[in-house]
């Protein structure tokens, strides 16, 4: 087997998830019972990494920890998903990520990050796992980790000649160096994160104009996710609408990270875009039908007994 065959690196932020179910989101200033609390592995590299792994691909993943509880847990989720751990770096200064969410009944979420480590991974971690980089298929990575360390993985694997995944998710707060954009392959904004990084946050622009803008910008692939309406792509030369499966929704929390883990992996099996995001909303879809984010990421068996 050749060295890249179906190997992603992925630089997977970590958060701690701390869920709390209830039947409605509290407005500001209102306090209300729970249903059900959970604590379970989460952020949305991390989902995305294992999301890709149970798919059957092999992953690196790159990643950073606080020297705590949540870290030491978030370290055997690691082995038990079966990740080597050469690249998971311990920060003894700053704790591991965590993000309190709500879902309601709904299935509709609110999330904080506090990220912690994750805000730490720097580019010189980046390069100790550059011979990961430089030998795989594609690169994943998002924007819990700081935009420069994101940059500076795209910028590496792209000169590589490595298929290059941005998945602009928290949207960027402040405006992205414009010289980023030629090194990202696809990018995988949902509207939110796509007019923040336009800029434009608010702006009633129709779903195929920002993806025209994203793609003025030098991006090569725009994959734009549109939640229950599934998602929109344009490249050079094709465009066009891919519905979302239909399914019961118990909580839509990381249907985003199922969403572009499953992306890469069918990008790394060279599935064609289209039928890449075809696969991606149905892994997406059926993480919806569970709670939680990692744990919620199917198998590729039950991916192919979905019709
Ligand atoms: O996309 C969902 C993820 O966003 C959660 O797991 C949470 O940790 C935040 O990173």
């Amino acid at each position: 087997m050749a060295e890249n065959e179906n190997h992603i690196v992925v630089i997977a932020s970590f958060m701690m998830d701390l869920t709390t179910k209830l039947k409605k989101i509290p407005v500001r200033g209102e306090t209300v019972f729970g249903e059900e609390f959970k604590i379970g592995p989460g952020g949305k590299g991390s989902n995305q990494a294992v999301c890709a792994k149970r798919l059957g691909l092999n992953i690196t993943v790159v990643a950073k920890l606080g020297n705590d509880v949540f870290g030491r847990e978030a370290l055997n989720n690691f082995k038990k998903e079966g990740f080597e751990t050469d690249f998971i770096f311990i920060d003894h200064e700053h704790p591991t990520g965590v993000a309190p969410i709500f879902v309601e009944k709904s299935g509709e979420n609110m999330i904080a990050i506090v990220p912690g480590a994750n805000s730490f991974l720097n580019t010189g971690e980046i390069d100790r796992s550059i011979d990961k980089i430089r030998s795989a298929k594609v690169l994943l990575t998002n924007l819990e980790v700081p935009v420069e360390t994101s940059y500076y993985a795209l910028k590496i694997a792209n000169k590589n000649g490595v298929t290059t995944i941005l998945n602009p998710a928290p949207a960027p707060s402040a405006t992205l160096d414009d010289d980023i954009f030629k090194y990202i392959d696809i990018i995988t904004p949902n509207e939110t994160e796509a007019l923040g990084i336009l800029q434009m946050q608010g702006a009633e622009l129709s779903t195929e104009k920002i993806a025209e803008k994203l793609l003025s910008k030098g991006v090569k692939n725009v994959v734009l996710t549109l939640g229950k309406k599934g998602a929109f792509f344009m490249s050079g030369n094709e465009q066009g609408y891919i519905e979302a499966f239909k399914v019961e929704t118990v909580d839509t929390t990381g249907a985003g990270d199922a969403f572009n883990g499953a992306l890469a992996a069918a990008i790394c099996e060279e599935k064609p875009l289209k039928n890449s995001i075809f696969f991606a909303n149905k892994v997406a879809a059926i993480s919806t039908t569970r709670f939680g984010t990692a744990p919620a990421m199917p198998y590729r068996i039950e991916v192919e007994k979905m019709i």
